[in-house]
């Protein structure tokens, strides 16, 4: 039967929302005369958040999962769920009950009426007791940076709670930028001349249970598709990301190397400085420049000593530049930094080509 709405619901480790939101959505659509699915997509690393999903599934008739595997990220796991769905309307919703199911009718009825492309539900349309002031205050500040940065008009872009017109995002997935946690953001920059749109007022609720996967990483991926929207059609976002991790690698070597060379010689302290270094940046390059094609267990090992493989290769140029120059100069750290910036050149290419393929 075609459905009405097809809700998404994203989950990392919400084993304890699961119920409670299914019943909620349920008791505010049924005898709506609205024919409508859930469409969960798990990410968690074990199995505790499905088992919960599964159980529901044994009573109800309306639930589809989706659990993935090598693939991760928010916005990813929406437009999977999203591409999943032959409704007619997808709402994203999140899974741990801070966006209140009861403003699904009203984003449906919304966007029908007015026949619109998207209707999402902002935390700034009226006044909302926030748990953290601090966050409420940074939101709206970001919020005003991005619609003077792209010339929008929404009240709230960062939100997550929105429906759309599926057949529009069938239309335009394939040019988003797929990065992070904000898919709003990424569909509304992606379609901004074209995308008929409004918005109707939330109030953000206290998570329900379990914590927030808000972290550093969803920060530099945001950071990462605001570049990418700006100037993503000439340089690759992941580049960016890419080179900020390097330069923190290159402040780490500096940082070795200048503890090492009060115990050892230049060369000693540089191979150590250069050795250590790259393991630094495989970690970071693991959980944040490749977090979408993070190894883990088995491959995490094999992926490790494949970066060593090619970076031993980065770090003999590291090392010959270093080398040349400390001969040649006097400062030593002008030297190693240089040094450091060849090899990590060479690093990228060769581990976006052959370490972290997709
Ligand atoms: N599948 C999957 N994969 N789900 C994820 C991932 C992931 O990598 N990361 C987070 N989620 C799920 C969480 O399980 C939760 O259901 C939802 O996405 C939102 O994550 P939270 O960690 O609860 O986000 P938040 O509370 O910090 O962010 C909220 O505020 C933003 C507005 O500033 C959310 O409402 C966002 O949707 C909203 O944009
Ligand atoms: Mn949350």
């Amino acid at each position: 039967m075609k459905k009405n709405i097809s809700i998404i619901i994203p989950t990392l480790d919400e084993k304890e929302n699961i119920n409670k939101l299914f019943y909620e959505i349920k008791k505010n659509l049924d005898n709506q005369n609205i024919i409508w699915e859930v469409i969960f997509v798990d990410d968690s690393e074990d199995n505790q958040t499905v088992n919960e999903i599964n159980k529901l599934q044994n009573i109800e008739n309306n639930i589809c999962l989706i659990k993935r595997f090598e693939n991760r990220g928010l916005s990813s796991a929406l437009i999977q769920g999203a591409l999943s769905s032959n409704a007619e309307y997808v709402i994203f919703i999140d899974g741990d009950l801070q966006h209140p199911p009861s403003k699904i009718k009203n984003l449906y009825d919304e966007i029908r009426n007015k026949n619109l492309d998207i209707v999402s539900a902002s935390r700034f349309l009226e006044t909302n007791e926030f748990l953290h002031q601090k966050r409420y205050k940074a939101s709206l500040f970001v919020n005003y940076l991005l619609k003077k940065l792209f010339k929008i008009n929404y009240s709230d872009v960062l939100t997550g709670y929105f429906i759309v017109r599926n057949q529009f995002l069938k239309k335009n997935y394939k040019k988003l930028s797929n990065i992070g946690f904000k898919l709003l953001l990424d569909i509304i920059l992606t379609t901004k001349n074209t995308i008929k749109y409004s918005e109707i007022p939330f109030k953000f609720q206290k998570r329900y249970s379990g914590e927030s996967k808000l972290n550093s990483k969803v920060l530099i991926d945001f950071i990462a598709l605001i570049i990418d929207k700006l100037i993503g059609k000439i340089i690759p976002a992941r580049y960016f990301i890419y080179s900020f991790i390097g330069s923190l690698g290159v402040i780490f070597q500096l940082g070795v190397f200048y503890i090492l060379q009060f115990f050892l010689n230049f060369i000693p302290s540089l191979l150590f400085s250069i050795i250590l270094t790259i393991f630094f940046n495989f970690i970071l390059n693991n959980e944040i420049t490749y977090s979408d094609l993070k190894k883990r267990g088995k491959l995490f090992y094999m992926g490790l000593i494949k970066y060593y493989f090619f970076c031993s290769f980065g770090a003999v140029f590291n090392f010959i530049i270093a080398k040349m120059l400390y001969d040649n100069l006097l400062n030593i750290y002008f030297a190693v930094l240089l040094g450091a910036f060849v090899g990590s050149v060479w690093n990228y290419s060769m581990n976006t080509s052959y370490n972290w393929k997709k």
